[in-house]
């Protein structure tokens, strides 16, 4: 069921630092399932369509420059809940106010670098697993 799907990337930092491994593990432990993944690499227009709804903010450039500078992990997960319990997984935007054992928590150096994507509604987790995956590819 779509509702209970979210789409994550271990952004371009995470992949740089070798911590695939470890942020998959916590995915999985965690309670999600895997319903299609791959390392793959954004083109400027991609991260800029990616991140459309933030295109009037200050750091458009800065987020687009990041997240095609190097590989990053895209996934499909599912899981009851996805979206929020996804959210909650990967903590605050910005490191510095993200709980104890939260992915960004442990992996995140910034706001700006903040190792890994969630989706913020069902629909947005729809939209951004069709931008990456065909229905092929997802299990
Ligand atoms: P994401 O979409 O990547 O899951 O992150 P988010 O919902 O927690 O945060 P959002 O407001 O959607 O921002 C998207 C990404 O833009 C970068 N950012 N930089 N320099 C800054 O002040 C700033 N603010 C946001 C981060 O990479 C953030 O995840
Ligand atoms: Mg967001």
């Amino acid at each position: 069921m779509v509702t209970n799907r979210t789409f994550t990337m271990l952004k371009p930092d995470a992949v740089e630092k070798g911590h695939i491994g470890a942020i998959l593990e916590k995915i999985s432990v965690s309670g999600f399932r895997i319903v299609a993944m791959k390392l793959t690499q954004m083109t400027k227009n991609d991260a800029e369509a990616f991140y459309a709804v933030h295109k009037e903010r200050p750091f458009f450039g800065e987020l687009v420059e990041y997240m095609t500078r190097g590989p990053i992990v895209a996934a499909v997960l599912e899981k009851e809940n996805a979206v929020e319990d996804f959210r909650t997984l990967i903590g605050a935007t910005n490191p510095a106010d993200a709980a104890e054992g939260t992915i960004r928590k442990l992996f995140a150096n910034s706001i700006s670098e903040n190792a890994v994507h969630g989706s913020d509604s069902n629909d947005n987790a729809a939209i951004e697993g069709a931008f990456h995956f065909s229905g092929r590819e997802m299990f």
